[in-house]
């Protein structure tokens, strides 16, 4: 598996599984698969209601825990230092794992200084290896390394075809900072495994328009976390690295940008949704 260097030398597989919205039920079984066809890393978060199953997935996949990398994310109602603390020895109960590979502050709300604090004494401790962002503006993700101890060493954010984030990306790599994309596939809105200009360049290269955004991804140096419930699919996803985008293809995809997010409320919206959601978790 590919990977990508971050900026305290921890090394994450450019490709994760991603597994929001499985169903808990079907979690276990999902994770088991995903290893099976070459994942090494998955994303999950204390949000998704479903880290005990990626924990007995994890537990039950048949390869050696150092060669996995296990993502979560703190949920605002756990902000704060005392609160982050308590979470996290929750989160590791559940994912039956003593120590994480990266640990993310999910959203910019709530006391996520406090968070912050909390996680670079984990990781200081040797408990989480890499610390990052999720949903961060790149001023709001950098003021938390600047004004704190350890610049993120990541900011999971929406990366898609229909909102590419050009800037933002680049601010955050500038800074040090990898990205990494969720909803590459914009959950499938818009008709985007059917996009022509997608499957266009996919039919020229003998590849999916699935794969063709995923290497679009992958030559920006952004993480892609990727979601398939299907096994073909989680295979399909994988297989990016035999080709590559020529410059009419990546000025035919700049050309899909929609200027705006296809999930995120307006950021007042937002904010009053996020501390709205409580998950005793
Ligand atoms: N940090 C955050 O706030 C945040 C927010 C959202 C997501 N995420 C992370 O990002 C991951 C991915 O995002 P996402 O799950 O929202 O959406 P996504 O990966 O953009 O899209 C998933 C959808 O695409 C379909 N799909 C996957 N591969 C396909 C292929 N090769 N051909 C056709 N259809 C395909 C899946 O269907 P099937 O399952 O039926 O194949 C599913 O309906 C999440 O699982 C999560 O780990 C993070």
């Amino acid at each position: 598996m590919h990977t990508l260097t971050l900026n305290n030398g921890v090394k994450i597989p450019l490709l994760g599984f991603g597994v929001y919205q499985i169903p808990p039920q079907d979690t276990e079984q999902a994770v088991i698969h995903a290893v099976e066809a070459g994942y090494r890393h998955i994303d999950t978060a204390q949000a998704y209601l479903n880290e005990s199953e990626v924990g007995r997935g994890i537990a039950h996949c048949g390869v050696a825990r150092e060669d996995l990398f296990v993502t979560t994310k703190i949920w605002v109602e756990n902000a704060g230092e005392a609160a982050a603390e308590a979470s996290l020895h929750r989160s590791l109960g559940r994912l039956n794992l003593d120590y994480i590979d990266m640990v993310l502050v999910h959203q910019p709300y709530g006391d996520y200084y406090g968070t912050w604090r909390t996680l670079e004494k984990w990781q200081a401790a040797g408990k989480i290896r890499a610390i990052g962002v999720s949903n961060f503006a790149p001023e709001r993700a950098v003021d938390l390394g600047v004004f704190n101890r350890v610049m993120p060493q990541a900011d999971q954010i929406e990366v898609n075809p229909f909102h590419q984030r050009l800037r933002e990306a680049a601010e955050l790599q500038a800074e040090g900072i990898a990205v990494q994309a969720w909803a590459p596939f914009a959950e499938g809105q818009h008709g985007i495994f059917e996009n022509p200009t997608l499957c266009a360049i996919g039919a020229k290269h003998g590849k999916s328009a699935a794969q063709v955004i995923i290497r679009w991804l992958v030559e920006r140096n952004i993480v892609v976390l990727a979601k398939s419930a299907r096994r073909e699919r989680m295979a399909e996803n994988l297989d990016v690295f035999d080709f590559a985008l020529d410059d009419a293809d990546k000025a035919a995809i700049a050309a899909l940008e929609s200027g705006r997010s296809l999930f995120t409320r307006e950021p007042v919206e937002r904010v009053k949704w996020a501390h709205g959601l409580a998950f005793n978790i």
